[in-house]
């Protein structure tokens, strides 16, 4: 086999994602004291401005060594006690790994199974928690992008729900593949846990689960019995205060999040937001004029920030995975669990732009074609040539 080492491996899964090369350059600092007097100049600066990617004026963010799974880890044990009703869906491999999570710590989970494909299932929300009259229900959870099927659900929906029914539990909500790529809203929606990580719309390496919680959900910790030792929220407020951490933090995915976080704000918020719909619309019109389906069933659930394409009956996406990985030198996200072998993902989140989104779907249309999928080589990348032509912003004048 030649080995072909030139040019840059093509990265088109749904996190970990590309990494601005400013961003790598800023994680490249010596190693510094944690518990230096002025360790907070660094950290409270980034606690104020990861308030602004979560929308949020009032709650407490919290970035643990970890990633996305602490997140949520951190979500279950310090606001949950054993055998507390909980209320959550699955539809998809991120969804299905909370729920399983919830019922290994004990906790009593109305558990909504939905077809994969779908999203959060809103009506059967209402339903239940509308029979729970004596409000035992203590948490609502819901994944907002289901990385596995490329869904977005509507959470201020789920908000609407609780208010609705005047209903008291705990919004818990899995932002791990939408926030800082898809708008994330958390004081609007009134969204008590968003859980989120360094690996994704961050643009960072892993290792950071990055959670912002609620004032009403805090109050709730003193009522809940879990034990909680590392992932503990009051461990960390005791000394975020001064911007310190109580064990060592990962000092230089700080120094990366400086930088994303500048990346991200030089942008602007809602043009990153923008920028990830419009390259989403255009892998879509592709995989359209491929004759392929999406495994998103409905135009208003498709996601900003990862597309889940379905092969053919008789197919395997496996193969299409591994010729592109093995031929064409890119990586497209697997299919998992219940779509593995049936769905390859195209992820198009973090530093990605127009000319990329293109080679995704050129190399994807070599290897479908030659794992004997018939679909026109081009018809894809013209497809989204065309929306780009419309839509692509000007980023400089053009000199005269
Ligand atoms: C929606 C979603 N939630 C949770 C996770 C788990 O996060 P991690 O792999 O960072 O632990 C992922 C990972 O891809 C994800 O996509």
């Amino acid at each position: 086999m030649i080995k072909n080492t030139n040019g840059k491996t093509g990265l088109f899964i749904p996190g970990p994602t590309n990494i601005p090369d400013t961003v790598r350059q800023a994680m490249n600092v010596p190693m510094q004291d944690m518990r230096a007097p002025d360790f907070g100049d660094l950290t409270l600066p980034l606690f104020a401005d990861l308030k602004k990617v979560f929308k949020t004026e009032t709650a407490e963010v919290f970035m643990f060594p970890g990633s996305g799974t602490a997140g949520w880890e951190s979500c279950i044990g310090n606001l949950f006690s054993p055998g507390d009703r909980v209320l959550m869906s699955s539809f998809g491999q991120f969804s299905m790994l909370w729920v399983d999570m919830a019922e290994r710590f004990g906790l009593n989970v109305d558990h909504c199974e939905v077809e994969w494909g779908l999203g959060v299932p809103l009506q059967q929300y209402r339903e239940i928690l509308e029979a729970d009259k004596n409000h035992e229900i203590k948490g609502v959870f819901a994944c907002h992008n289901e990385t596995a099927t490329g869904v977005t659900s509507d959470i201020s929906a789920i908000r609407q729900i609780l208010n609705d029914l005047d209903h008291p539990a705990l919004l818990c909500v899995d932002g791990v593949s939408s926030v800082a790529a898809i708008d994330f809203r958390m004081d609007e929606w009134g969204v008590d846990v968003v859980v989120s990580g360094s690996q994704k719309g961050f643009m960072l390496p892993t290792g950071l689960a990055i959670v912002a919680v609620s004032q009403k959900a805090l109050e709730m910790r003193g009522r809940a019995t879990l034990p909680r030792t590392f992932l503990s929220y009051d461990d960390m407020m005791k000394t975020n205060v001064t911007g310190h951490f109580p064990y060592t933090p990962a000092t230089q995915l700080f120094h990366g999040l400086r930088s994303s976080l500048d990346f991200i704000f030089d942008e602007g918020l809602e043009n990153v937001f923008a920028r990830h719909h419009r390259l989403a619309s255009a892998v879509r019109a592709g995989v359209h004029a491929w004759g392929l389906q999406l495994c998103a069933r409905d135009p208003e659930i498709y996601s900003d920030t990862v597309s889940a394409i379905l092969v053919p009956e008789g197919f395997d996406s496996g193969e299409v995975l591994k010729t592109a990985y093995y031929k064409y030198n890119m990586s497209l996200g697997a299919g998992l669990n219940k779509v593995a072998g049936r769905v390859f993902r195209i992820g198009h989140l973090g530093d990605l732009n127009e000319i990329m989104v293109l080679q995704a779907l050129a190399g994807s249309e070599m290897a479908l074609r030659d794992c004997g999928i018939n679909i026109e080589l081009g018809s894809g990348v013209a497809a989204a040539q065309e929306t780009f032509i419309d839509a692509a912003p000007q980023l400089h004048t053009i000199a005269a």
